[in-house]
């Protein structure tokens, strides 16, 4: 069954989906592989469809799938739908160029973060509206972590309690993000790392361990058995 979104919210989600999936193997780009039987970017829609604050979803395809995307996700939910880029960031701001400048906020959802729970979503878009420019799911980071030398001797240990490991969606007033885009020079600079650089605070929220990014086979595998789980935080 269609979803339908809130014509009343205030959010608009940008899903960037345009990338190949490398580090996945070779087969179809990520966005399109499927779990459980779905692609991803099923997954992924039929979660942000059900976000209460959620306007609109634009996602920025692989730019040979749009047509299949818009076929896919007819049945799942209203998007819109726009060809991506080389980089993730000219995706994103291919996705960006087409949100209406009526939205008050933004996020930015990577469809490889498949499982990532509706109240994720709200929990980021609620704290943008509390103030924040720019917002960040996180995690503590659980490895200990090395600083190393290019032939791998160990130069000293990082003190881990003042890393986070970052998750999507990650959340934006409207502005800021169309002004981080545009001053944004270094393509390998994320979103919430482009803010930064305007000088303008970002804030962390709790992330969720069913937020995590799909990138090699074993992603997969863990995703699989995380559907068996009911949603979590
Ligand atoms: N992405 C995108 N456009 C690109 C590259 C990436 O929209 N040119 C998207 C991916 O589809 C994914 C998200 O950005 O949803 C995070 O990227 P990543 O996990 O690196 O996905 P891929 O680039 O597809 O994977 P890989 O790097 O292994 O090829
Ligand atoms: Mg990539």
């Amino acid at each position: 069954m269609t979803a339908q979104l809130n014509a009343r919210g205030d959010v608009a989600v940008v899903v960037p989906a345009a990338g190949a999936g490398v580090r996945l193997g070779p087969g179809a780009p990520k966005a399109l592989r499927l779990l459980d039987g779905r692609p991803l970017l099923v997954h992924a829609i039929r979660r942000i469809a059900a976000a209460p604050s959620v306007r609109m979803i634009v996602i920025a395809a692989p730019p040979a799938g749009v047509e299949d995307v818009r076929t896919l996700l007819a049945d799942v939910a209203p998007v819109t739908v726009v060809p991506g880029g080389a980089e993730r960031q000219e995706s994103v701001a291919a996705a960006l160029a087409v949100v209406p400048e009526d939205v008050a906020v933004v996020l930015v959802h990577d469809a490889a973060r498949c499982l990532a729970p509706v109240s994720l979503f709200e929990r980021v878009a609620a704290a943008v509206r509390d103030g924040a420019d720019a917002v960040i799911p996180v995690l503590p980071v659980v490895d200990t972590i090395k600083e190393v030398t290019p032939d791998g001797a160990v130069l000293g240990t990082v003190d881990r309690s003042v890393l986070r490991a970052v998750q999507t969606p990650q959340g934006f007033r409207a502005s800021v993000l169309r002004a981080a885009h545009a001053a944004a020079a270094d393509s390998h600079t994320d979103d919430a790392g482009a803010v930064e650089k305007l000088g303008r605070t970002v804030v962390c929220v709790p992330g969720s361990d069913h937020a995590l990014k799909i990138t090699r086979p074993i992603d997969l595998a863990l995703a699989a058995h995380l559907l068996t789980l009911p949603d979590a935080d």
